[in-house]
């Protein structure tokens, strides 16, 4: 059978290369199937059940299901075991039927789950967001600056700024970010706060961060910075407050400034200007020994064994390419933005997973 060749290919081979071509075209189906589970609320009702929930069971508890379609729930739930959101258990009834359960995986998408991903799911997998993908190939082909332009004629923050409801979704997905960051950050980087009279969140979002360090560090100076159409409305409180501008043009004077998420939204060109607005809102400040803290991807060199992550860094890589000007940097990297913006040095701090603390000194 292994001998056997259709146009000199082994056949095994070319049977395997067909499944992995088939795999590849179809990869989108892992995100719309996981979608359509959040749009259907399977993950809460399988959360409020509180043990192995048998397929007739879920199917009735599903509101909005068209009873025409109670027969596909089984195609849905099976794709979506396979793809870890789900697990299957016995009832223990003595039936020997099986219930879902939830996985780690869906219990961070539950809604009542303070650090749900939920929003940030459907702020990326929104239409908007997912368009531009179909002109990539046109981008690469066109002197546009990115496929979101190609697609929508205008860049993602601009279109944020005359479109409220992707605005909101967008700053609703990384305010959902932001909090499961909070957690790690209070918990694991507490130290590096410490001794700082004043910090400014630079593309802080709505302030979800800025709110917590805040409350944490209540001697602190906190300082929201964002574009105004996204700062607009927000109310300071206490030592929390927030600026509209345009980080391009600089911003308020800090002992640190954090970056969270921004760096890898820009081109080189971009970062090295915003690192040197942050080098003099630093000198600005009034502590010896300021710091910039960027909070980011360093990707990895060689994925082995971690294959999930490195795929993961590649795909957020792709995201940035195709929504803004950015992309995921290694160290060395990072290391050549830093010194020609004049940073003295630098060190990372790998406690979040995927992404670390970099921490950069002027
Ligand atoms: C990827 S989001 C990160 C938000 C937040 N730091 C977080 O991680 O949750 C990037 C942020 O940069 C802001 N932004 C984009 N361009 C900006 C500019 N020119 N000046 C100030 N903020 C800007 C966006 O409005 C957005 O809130």
């Amino acid at each position: 059978m292994d001998k056997l060749s259709v146009n000199g290919e082994i056949v095994n081979e070319l049977l395997q290369a067909q499944a992995h071509v088939w795999n590849h075209i179809f990869s989108f189906i892992n995100s719309m199937s996981l979608q359509c589970a959040i749009d259907l609320d399977i993950p809460d009702i399988i959360h409020k059940h509180g043990k192995p929930m048998p397929i007739t069971k879920l199917i009735a508890a599903l509101p909005k299901l068209h009873p025409t379609k109670a027969c596909n729930i089984y195609r849905l739930m099976r794709i979506l075991v396979h793809s870890g959101f789900f697990a299957q258990q016995k009832l223990g009834d003595g039936a020997g039927e099986d219930g879902y359960v939830l996985t780690d995986a869906s219990r961070l998408l539950l809604k009542d789950n303070p650090l749900s991903a939920e929003p940030f799911l459907k702020a990326m997998l929104d239409p908007i967001l997912v368009q531009p993908w179909h002109f990539l190939g046109t981008w690469f082909q066109n002197d546009d600056r990115t496929p979101f332009v190609t697609a929508h004629g205008k860049m993602l923050w601009d279109y944020c700024g005359h479109n409220p409801r992707v605005n909101n979704s967008f700053n609703e997905g990384m305010a959902s970010d932001a909090r499961l960051v909070n957690s790690i950050l209070i918990d694991k980087y507490k130290g590096g706060f410490e001794g700082l009279n004043s910090v400014v969140d630079v593309g802080g979002g709505t302030g979800t961060l800025g709110k917590a360090i805040a409350q944490s560090f209540p001697h602190m100076d906190c300082t929201v910075f964002d574009l105004p159409h996204v700062v607009a409305g927000l109310q300071d409180s206490g030592n929390l407050k927030y600026v509209g501008g345009d980080m391009f043009e600089g911003f308020p004077a800090a002992d640190a400034v954090l970056l969270k998420w921004i760096m890898h939204d820009w081109s080189d060109e971009e970062c090295v200007k915003i690192l040197k607005h942050s080098k003099e809102a630093i000198c600005r400040g009034e502590k010896e020994g300021g710091k910039v803290i960027i909070i980011d991807m360093v990707m990895m060199k060689n994925g082995k064994g971690k294959e999930e992550l490195m795929e993961t860094q590649l795909f957020i890589d792709m995201v940035m390419m195709v929504l803004m000007t950015g992309k995921e940097r290694g160290e060395e990297e990072w290391a050549k933005l830093f010194s020609a913006a004049g940073f003295s040095g630098y060190k990372i701090i790998p406690i979040m997973g995927l992404r670390s603390v970099i921490e950069v000194y002027p």
